[in-house]
């Protein structure tokens, strides 16, 4: 590019004293044109909003996109939580697996209690899942929530197992 008046011009409304010092150099013919265009290059960029690590200019739609896939790929874990549309798992262990879960009655591992947890959580979700829903020992099928759904016990175990580790 060449270092026009008009580039001049926009340049000195923009950066002001830097642009007023170049502007005076020019005058005083100590710069040479090739010299005036290589800071007039080294200072445009000064007008674009580039943030660091990304791709500026022309590309930086392009640098946004990518950034925004980045984005959606670390939050593909908040949005399956985002997708659950069953009830609070807190309220589904409130009305329900309470019962049983708190007081430990009939051998029911109490909420809150590592020990007793661990043995069950060490089977893993799935089997604890279909053992909740087919029921075992003397844990009735859907441990008494009989309209859960299989997404709503799964999260509900999860909640009883986040509350006793
Ligand atoms: C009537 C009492 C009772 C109720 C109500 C009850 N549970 Fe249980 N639950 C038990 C007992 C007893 C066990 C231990 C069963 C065993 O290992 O023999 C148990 C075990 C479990 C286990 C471990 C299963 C495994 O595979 O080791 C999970 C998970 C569980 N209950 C979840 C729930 C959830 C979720 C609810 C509510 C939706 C619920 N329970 C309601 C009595 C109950």
């Amino acid at each position: 590019m060449t270092f026009s008046i008009a580039t001049y011009m926009k340049c000195s409304f923009a950066l002001g004293a830097i642009c007023f010092t170049l502007g005076m150099a020019s005058q005083a013919s100590a710069t040479t044109t090739k010299q005036l265009d290589e800071i007039a290059q080294r200072i445009e960029p000064v007008g674009v909003v580039c943030i660091e690590g990304q791709v500026c200019g022309a590309d930086q739609t392009k640098a946004i996109t990518v950034a925004d896939n980045k984005t959606s790929t670390s939050s593909l874990k908040a949005e399956a939580e985002a997708a659950y549309s069953g009830r609070a798992p807190q309220n589904i262990y409130n009305r329900y697996c309470i019962a049983c879960h708190a007081s430990g009655a009939a051998g029911a591992p109490r909420l809150g209690n590592a020990k007793e947890w661990q043995p069950h959580i060490a089977k893993g979700m799935d089997t604890m899942l279909k053992n909740v829903i087919h029921g075992i020992g003397a844990m009735p099928p859907k441990g008494i929530c009989s309209d859960c759904t299989d997404e709503e016990l799964k999260h509900t175990i999860q909640y009883m197992i986040n509350q006793s580790q």
